[in-house]
């Protein structure tokens, strides 16, 4: 079997893309899939380099069993295209501030993640941080949807 890999990005790396993140190790966990599919995320901003998850992030993950606590901030770097097979973007700003650092040849890896949950019939997730503790449940709900289908797309590719 092949790996395969994925990135998750958006502004901070400490609301959404750490939640993305800690949902789809979860489920690849349960698919038994952890020496197969590789898992990481980044911001596309310098901020919060090195700090953890937002505590309303953290929590909000822990109440439905998620881990966010060892997680640390880090910034996307034109080397990530080359390592990772899918870089998923949170929303259409991300999606530009991706371009401006991705290799030309590597511009097809950028995806939004709620390109794999058409049901939800939106693209962007939402950034909960200047919100209240409810955009994080949304921010989680949208998380499990996509990520679902996100590994059904990645399961595709270890088979190819
Ligand atoms: P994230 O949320 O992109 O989901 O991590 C944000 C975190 C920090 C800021 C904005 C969004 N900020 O402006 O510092």
């Amino acid at each position: 079997m092949k790996n395969v890999s994925v990135c998750f990005v958006c502004l901070g790396n400490i609301c959404r893309s750490p939640t993305a993140e800690a949902v789809m190790l979860r489920l690849v966990e349960e698919a038994g899939l952890a020496e197969h599919i590789g898992v990481d995320s980044a911001g596309t901003g310098d901020w919060h380099i090195g700090e953890a998850p937002d505590a309303r992030a953290q929590r909000a993950g822990g109440r439905r069993g998620y881990d966010l606590t060892p997680l640390r901030a880090r910034q996307i770097r034109a080397d990530d295209f080359q390592r990772f097979d899918f870089v998923v973007a949170m929303d259409d700003a991300n999606v530009s501030a991706l371009q401006d650092v991705c290799p030309a040849s590597m511009r097809h890896k950028i995806r939004l993640l709620m390109e794999f949950a058409p049901q939800l019939d939106t693209l962007v997730v939402a950034d909960p941080y200047f919100g209240g503790e409810a955009g994080f449940e949304t921010v989680l709900d949208q998380c499990e949807a996509a990520c679902a289908g996100l590994l059904a797309a990645m399961r595709g590719h270890l088979a190819d």
